[in-house]
């Protein structure tokens, strides 16, 4: 079986390429290195071009076509969202134009199987703390909607032409499986606040007043090798004729913004007192993923802990360009 890995230099992709290759199985990555480098692809064949570009449609089929792919996994998005919110056009450009071009070729190829990036995004601001998948989904920006419409694209297409599809919805990913592959863009906590601390600056914590035990935003963190574990059980279960497509990631577990600076204090030895700073647009109390779905039908569940996550994500940070003088 040959897997196609759109997307598979990025932070998450690369950990699910290495698993595969770890298994032996034949990859190829597409990725036009927009948010990524080539060297994290490893000696998985690679192919570097932009997928929602003119002339993609063509390039994507001739990759299936000549590798001979069995089934596709999606990463390749762009997923800032306030970018999303400044620029939506791109953004439907690039992740729905993209994914679009990419079931097209797959429909023209013959590839029926799908396992889909998405995100905890689509739920937007719930009533409820712990959400399952049955809460409707109500995205708040262009970015979130990006996933949610793709989500209803891969049902369309499984109604017509028998596509077989998992959408994962992930909640807040961090840590690394590999120290050449952490997380190298500063956008989620524990990069945000090892930047800082590499510029000798103060952790920010945006907002203390929440409705929450110490007052900041709890989310449910999930070790991105636990994911990118998801991503190869999916495979797996997408010939078990399953009839649910879309699974929470997380641990069922949460974390405040407090309790993930103190753990990075507790393992890096560092100062991680915080400035407290306003609110984030966008940001609910609360957010934790009921993942007894993922359990029931496809017998795994994410266990990996907060200080797990931690040591992983400081032991990449170490290895890459901004080491911390730790003394
Ligand atoms: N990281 C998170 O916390 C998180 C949470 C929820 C969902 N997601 C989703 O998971 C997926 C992967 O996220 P990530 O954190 O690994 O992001 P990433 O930016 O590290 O990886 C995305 C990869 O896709 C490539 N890419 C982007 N647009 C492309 C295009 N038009 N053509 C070809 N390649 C393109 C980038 O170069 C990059 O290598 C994304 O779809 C993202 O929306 C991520």
């Amino acid at each position: 079986m040959t897997v196609c890995v759109i997307g598979g230099a990025g932070y998450i992709g690369a950990h699910v390429v290495r698993l595969l290759r770890e298994q032996g199985t034949p990859v190829v990555v597409i990725d036009d290195l927009s948010n990524s480098t080539a060297e994290r692809v490893g000696d998985a064949t690679l192919v570097q071009f932009d997928i929602a570009a003119d002339g993609a449609l063509g390039r994507i089929t001739e990759v299936l076509k000549n590798h001979d792919v069995d089934a596709v996994i999606h990463f390749a998005a762009k997923k800032q969202v306030g970018e999303s919110v400044a620029e939506p056009l791109f953004y439907y450009q690039q992740n729905i134009g993209g994914l679009v071009n990419v079931l097209t070729a797959m429909q023209a190829a013959g590839v029926d199987k799908m396992i889909f990036s998405s995100s905890a995004a689509t739920y937007g601001e719930p009533d409820v703390a712990v959400v399952s998948e049955d809460v409707v989904g109500n995205p708040i920006n262009p970015y979130g909607r990006t996933k949610l419409i793709g989500e209803w694209i891969l049902a369309d297409c499984a109604r017509a032409w028998g596509l077989k599809w998992v959408a994962l919805r992930y909640f807040n990913v961090a840590g690394s499986g590999w120290e050449d592959l952490g997380d190298s863009v500063v956008m989620n906590l524990i990069p945000m606040v090892l930047d800082r601390l590499a510029k000798n600056e103060a952790p920010r914590i945006f907002g203390d007043d929440y409705d929450t035990p110490d007052g900041t935003c709890i989310r449910d963190y999930v070790h991105v090798r636990d994911l990118a574990q998801a991503h190869i059980e999916s495979i797996a279960a997408l010939d078990t004729g399953m009839t649910e497509h879309i699974f929470n990631v997380g641990t069922g577990q949460g974390s405040s913004v407090k309790e993930v600076i103190e753990a990075i204090g507790r393992v890096t030895g560092l100062d991680t007192t915080a400035v407290v700073e306003g609110h984030r647009a966008g940001d609910p109390p609360k957010l934790i993923a009921n993942a007894d779905r993922l359990e029931r039908t496809m017998g795994f569940r994410s266990t990996a802990g907060l200080d797990e996550i931690v040591e992983s994500a400081w032991k990449a940070w170490q290895a890459g360009p901004r080491r911390i003088d730790v003394g």
